[in-house]
Parts: structure tokens; sequence; C-alpha cells
């Protein structure tokens, strides 16, 4: 069986820590023995200097048919902020439908963290991050732009379908824990989409009587990152709160290069991706935590979600079917093989 992997290492210090990464997945691969293709895809920061491209509608069509993709990061201090986030990195998760960001919050031995009163026990987390709408929607505009009058508004976009499949998604991987599932909100201002939030999140709780809830306030959810984080187990929360906590949380796991996230389209593609950036100030230096990247690769294995080790039938099936098509491949998505494999 063969795992069609698609790898974008990107920006900064994204390359060097996919190298390590897929050193691993060769590792991992001979031990437990299955097959792995990988195909590159040179997206990212010198790409759009050099052509003016973020992300072309035929690699786009291509990323559709891996069975996962591999993410380094994307950013260059050259291109202007937004464009890149908004026309590769979102562009991937949303058009892939990746809708679940599920980014673990574990310690791992030995590790040290900022925290020292932090057993290593003490944090071990998933947080459910909803990655399809929001303030990420891209809702908004200007009016009057640059006047001493300029009005600009960025809404957020919550949908019953959207915060009901997070909400959903977030029960299910608690019932695969410990049964413990936090909705982390602003209910108190955001009365709107808080409001949406808490009450999807009582109905479906009443089909989860296995999982015990709790709610707890953004801001206090950071507080208790610190001062108390064993209390969360699973944690279900808007696109913002999410990417803003889960730097808080790598922060209590060991740092920016422990992080790893995957962004999960549950029967689709999924994009797996260490959280850390492009960190600039490390490039070439072989100063880069690898951890984070390794740690993604691993994730694609072993979804919380799912359970320890098991596999998609449905993405292999699909696997199989799109090897014809890949003969159309253009220069800039090949198939290829790291040294060493
Ligand atoms: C992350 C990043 C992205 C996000 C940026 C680069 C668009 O911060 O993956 O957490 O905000 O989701
Ligand atoms: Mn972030």
């Amino acid at each position: 069986m063969t795992h069609t992997i698609g790898v974008i290492p990107g920006d900064g210090t994204g390359p060097e820590v996919v190298g390590e990464a897929l050193k691993v997945l060769d590792a991992v691969r001979r031990v437990e023995g299955f097959d792995v293709e990988l195909v590159r895809f040179d997206l990212g920061g010198e790409r759009f200097l050099r052509t003016g491209e973020s992300l072309p509608d035929e690699e786009l069509a291509l990323l559709r048919q891996m069975d996962a993709i591999l993410l380094g990061a994307v950013g260059h201090p050259d291109v202007r902020p937004g464009i890149l986030e908004r026309d590769l990195l979102l562009r991937v998760r949303f058009e892939l439908d990746q809708y679940v960001n599920l980014r673990p919050i574990v310690r791992y031995p030995g590790v040290q963290t900022l925290v020292p009163s932090h057993g290593e026990d003490d944090v071990n987390m998933v947080v459910v991050r909803e990655n399809s709408e929001g303030l990420y929607s891209g809702a908004g505009g200007f009016h009057r732009r640059g006047t001493a009058h300029e009005v600009a508004v960025q809404e957020s976009i919550n949908t019953r379908h959207g915060v009901e499949r997070i909400v959903r998604f977030a029960f299910g991987v608690a019932t695969k824990r410990r049964q413990k599932l936090t909705l982390v909100h602003k209910t108190n201002v955001l009365t709107f989409a808080g409001d949406l939030y808490q009450r999807v999140f009582n109905e479906v709780a009443t089909e989860f009587l296995n999982v015990e809830t709790d709610y707890v306030h953004v801001d206090a959810c950071c507080i208790y990152f610190l001062d108390q984080p064993s209390r969360f187990d699973v944690i279900v929360t808007d696109n913002m709160f999410g990417d803003i906590i889960t730097d808080l949380g790598a922060m209590i796991q060991g740092g920016m290069g422990i992080a790893a996230g995957g962004n999960i389209n549950p029967d689709g593609v999924s994009m797996f991706e260490p959280i850390g950036g492009t960190a600039p100030d490390h490039i070439g230096k072989g100063t880069i935590n690898p951890l984070a990247a390794i740690g993604a690769r691993r994730e694609h294995r072993r979804r919380p979600d799912r359970g320890v080790g098991s596999s998609n039938a449905s993405l292999r099936e699909r696997a199989g079917r799109s090897l014809s098509s890949r003969s159309s491949m253009r220069s800039h998505a090949c198939r290829y093989r790291p040294r060493g494999w």
C-alpha cells in the first residue's frame, strides 16, 4: 500500500524541519513496512516573488489528490503580510475544507517549559480549533480608506453548520480521551457568535452523556493554561481564539519548536504542519527544533480523533484512483525521493 504525501517545504526554516520529518518518515516506513510516494510542491514566498503565483488552480487540484500534505511554513520578509497567508495557507485550508485544526498540547519527557510549577503530566490536552470560518472568513471591508473618517470592518462569520460540525468533532475526540470537553469562547461579550456556540454545544452534549462538559471564557482560559492546565482534556473553540490560545499552549508544552498541528478534513485530504512559522532568525543555522515537524508527521499517522495507529481506507482507495492523473504533473510539483531513501 502506498501513501502519497504532498510536501510543501515552503519558506524560512520550513525546508529544514521538513527534511528532518521526512527522515523520520523514512525510518518509520521501513519499520512498519508501508510505501510512501512524495510529491513536492514548490509553493511559498520564493515562488511568489519569482512568478507572482501563490497557489495556481492546477496545483490545488493536485493537492486534492494526495493522501495527506506535510507543510513546513509559509511567509517571506519581502512579501506583504496577508498575501501568502490568505492565498496559500488559508486557501488550502478552506478549499480542501479542512475544517478542524487539531492541536495537541502535550509535554515530551525531559522537555523544560517556562512554567516550572507544571509537572510533566499536568499538560496533556487537545485544542479543537474551528478552521473554516469566524474572523478568518475574510468578510468585511474598508470605507473611506486612508481618510480621517476611515471605517474598517472585519466580520466574524459563524454558521450553524460550521459550529455544529466542529463541536461534534470535538465531542468525538473527547470520547476517545479523558471524556471532558471545554467550550472556550467569550460569550459575555460576543453575544451572537458565543450564543450560537453555547447553544450548539449544549444540544450536542445531550448525545454524548459520557462526556463531562465545561465552559471557560477565553481570557480565563489563558490564566488556567498557566495556573491549572490539568483542568483541560479537550477544548473546542472558534478560529481566532484557537489561533491565540494554541501559541500559549505551545509555550506550556516546551516552545514553538515542539508544537504540531493538523488541518483535518475527516472525509478528505488533511494537511499537517509545525505551528511555529518560518523562524527567519534560525534559517540555515541548524538551530531550529525539528520536533514540531516530526510531530506533525506523526499526527498524520496517529490522529487523536481516530485512535492510535488507525488508517483511512477511503483515502488509500482514492490514492489508487489518482495515480493515472498524476502523469499530468507540472514541473513545480514533482515526485521525488529525498537522499538516502
Ligand atoms: C497558525 C498561523 C496562521 C493562522 C497564519 C499564518 C495565517 O498563525 O497556523 O496558527 O492564523 O492560522
Ligand atoms: Mn497561529
